[in-house]
């Protein structure tokens, strides 16, 4: 079973494996980190691959080991991922994602007339907030709005 899954994508060599990304997150995973066509390292991600406990996505980077505080933004839209950092074919360290207390520039205020949505160079800073019952919502720290289900859309 393990081996037919991994046929979907390639092991890496070295690198960050970014496993139990909630199934459809890859892509705003990959925007999350900042990953655009000027980055060099080779990645390759599989959506809704079948896993244990249901669907999920993958993103596998080569050749690098990302930092701590870019991989704990992925836990705002992904809070079940775990990174796994492959040396020699092998996972020599794995860890969750934790949530970050504060974010600045990864999301836009959905207040229009937010003072960080002007032409002032300003970057959008949120107090990340986590409740039993609205899971992980942000709150803007310039107009207090407050930002739910919506976090994946409003990507910068
Ligand atoms: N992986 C990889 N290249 C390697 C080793 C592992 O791409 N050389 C990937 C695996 O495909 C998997 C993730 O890294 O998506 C974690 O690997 P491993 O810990 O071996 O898998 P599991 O035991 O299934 O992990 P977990 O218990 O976290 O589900
Ligand atoms: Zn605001």
């Amino acid at each position: 079973m393990k081996e037919k899954r991994d046929l979907k994508v390639q092991a890496i060599e070295e690198g960050t494996v970014i496993d139990h990304i909630r199934a459809g997150q890859a892509l705003n995973v990959l925007r999350i980190l900042g990953i655009s066509s000027a980055f060099r390292a080779t990645i390759s991600f599989v959506m809704n691959a079948p896993g244990g406990k249901g669907k999920k996505d993958v993103v596998k980077i080569e050749g690098k080991e990302l930092n701590v505080e870019e991989l704990n933004r992925i836990a705002l839209i992904a809070p079940k991922a775990t990174i796994n950092i492959i040396r020699d074919y092998e996972v020599v360290q794995k860890n969750n994602v934790t949530l970050p207390t504060y974010v600045e520039g990864v999301v836009r205020c959905i207040n229009s007339n937010c003072i960080s949505n002007s032409n002032e160079p300003i970057r959008s800073k949120f107090a990340v907030l986590r409740s039993e019952e609205e899971g992980v919502t942000l709150q803007c720290l310039y107009c207090e709005h407050v930002i739910s289900e919506d976090i994946a859309e409003n990507l910068l």
